[in-house]
């Protein structure tokens, strides 16, 4: 028996396009299954300005091919310096859609993140007022916190203190890969919600490190054990609405993953949707993955749902490139290193 899947198309609440030649090669991958995505600005030089924001965005749509629809929801990245009404009005424009946080050294390109919070004190006051997200990369930087517990202790440290500061600001816990993350995410009311990637529901750290280093596992966050998988899992296939998908589809050429000093990020874009079917089949949860693709994001930022559908369809072993080939170079596909029997109708 054949068996059939349709969901109003998903959009992707957190992904890399990157610029030039890789935005060329990579936007494809995501325009061919999602309508809409929330654009990282951890370009180098980074996305800061309004102006600089609604440059990138025409930019990724003169890049898109003919015939494809997509609309790329572009994010502010947040600096000691951000002006608060330069964020107003890219905000007022409808373009820009969230404000990304950094904190200094976190992540790739995010040496010009925050360091001293009071800084952005203003900025995250004005984004409360008009009701701008604020995007967050919830690791702490400091060297002597273990890279495994950088995401637990920036809760408690960063992330819960911020919001005691400005309650009504709206939150993104972006990428969460623990138990706390999960747990802070569910008792944080309306105003906060949490992202979850594709690969984190897949990988835990053993997937890294056993029987040699996988360098397309490496990503940040780093996955964790596996109890912090199972509890992503039942997170996103709970049905619960602060949970939604944002892949961190993060693409870096083969040369710079496979390197003595490799790039995170995994890049999920081409299989995605695949993945999950398989994830929530498993989780015998395939009456929500809409819900988690299609239904909580857009409530979360205030958007309307998609009209148009997608359809997936289990069969045979699905295929797809095992690499997407860039004028910048190779990128590889994640490998979730089983058979995935969904098939993404064209
Ligand atoms: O794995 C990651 N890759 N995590 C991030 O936070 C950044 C991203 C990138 O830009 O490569
Ligand atoms: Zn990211």
């Amino acid at each position: 028996m054949t068996q059939t899947l349709t969901l109003r198309r998903p959009d992707d609440w957190h992904l890399h396009l990157r610029d030039g030649a890789m935005l060329q090669g990579v936007l494809p991958e995501t325009a061919r299954h999602f309508a809409r995505a929330i654009i990282m600005p951890n370009l180098v030089p980074p996305v800061v300005t309004g102006a600089q924001a609604l440059a990138y965005r025409e930019r990724i749509l003169a890049a898109l091919p003919e015939g494809m629809a997509f609309a790329p929801l572009m994010t502010l990245y947040l600096t000691e310096d951000t002006d608060a009404a330069d964020v107003a009005a890219a905000h007022a424009s409808g373009l820009v859609k969230a404000v990304k946080l950094y904190p200094a050294g976190a992540t790739t390109n995010s040496h010009g993140g925050v360091r001293d919070f009071a800084k952005v004190q203003g900025v995250l006051e004005k984004m409360a007022e008009i009701g701008l997200p604020l995007c967050v990369h919830g690791e702490v930087t400091t060297p002597e916190v273990d890279i495994f517990d950088r995401e637990a202790v920036f809760i408690d440290t960063v992330l819960d203190p911020l919001r005691r500061r400005i309650p009504e600001l709206r939150v993104v816990m972006e990428h969460i890969t623990t138990e706390e993350g999960v747990a802070y995410a569910r008792d944080g009311g309306d105003r906060l919600g949490a992202t979850i990637t594709t690969h984190h529901l897949i990988i835990n750290r053993n997937h890294i490190l056993v029987g040699g280093i996988k360098p397309h596992y490496y990503c940040l966050p780093v996955a964790k054990r596996e109890k912090h998988r199972l509890a992503l899992r039942a997170a996103a296939t709970g049905g619960e609405g602060r949970f939604f998908l944002g892949t961190d589809s993060a693409p870096h050429v083969d040369a710079l993953k496979e390197h003595a000093c490799g790039c995170a990020g995994c890049f999920t874009a081409t299989n995605t949707m695949q993945l999950l079917a398989h994830v929530f089949e498993e989780e015998t949860a395939l009456d929500r993955l809409e819900a988690f693709t299609s239904l909580n994001g857009p409530r979360f930022y205030g958007l309307p749902v998609n009209e148009a559908t997608i359809t997936l369809t289990k069969g045979d072993v699905a295929a797809w490139p095992a690499k997407i080939f860039t004028e910048a170079g190779p990128v590889t596909v994640f490998d979730p290193g089983f058979p995935v029997h969904w098939h993404v109708n064209a």
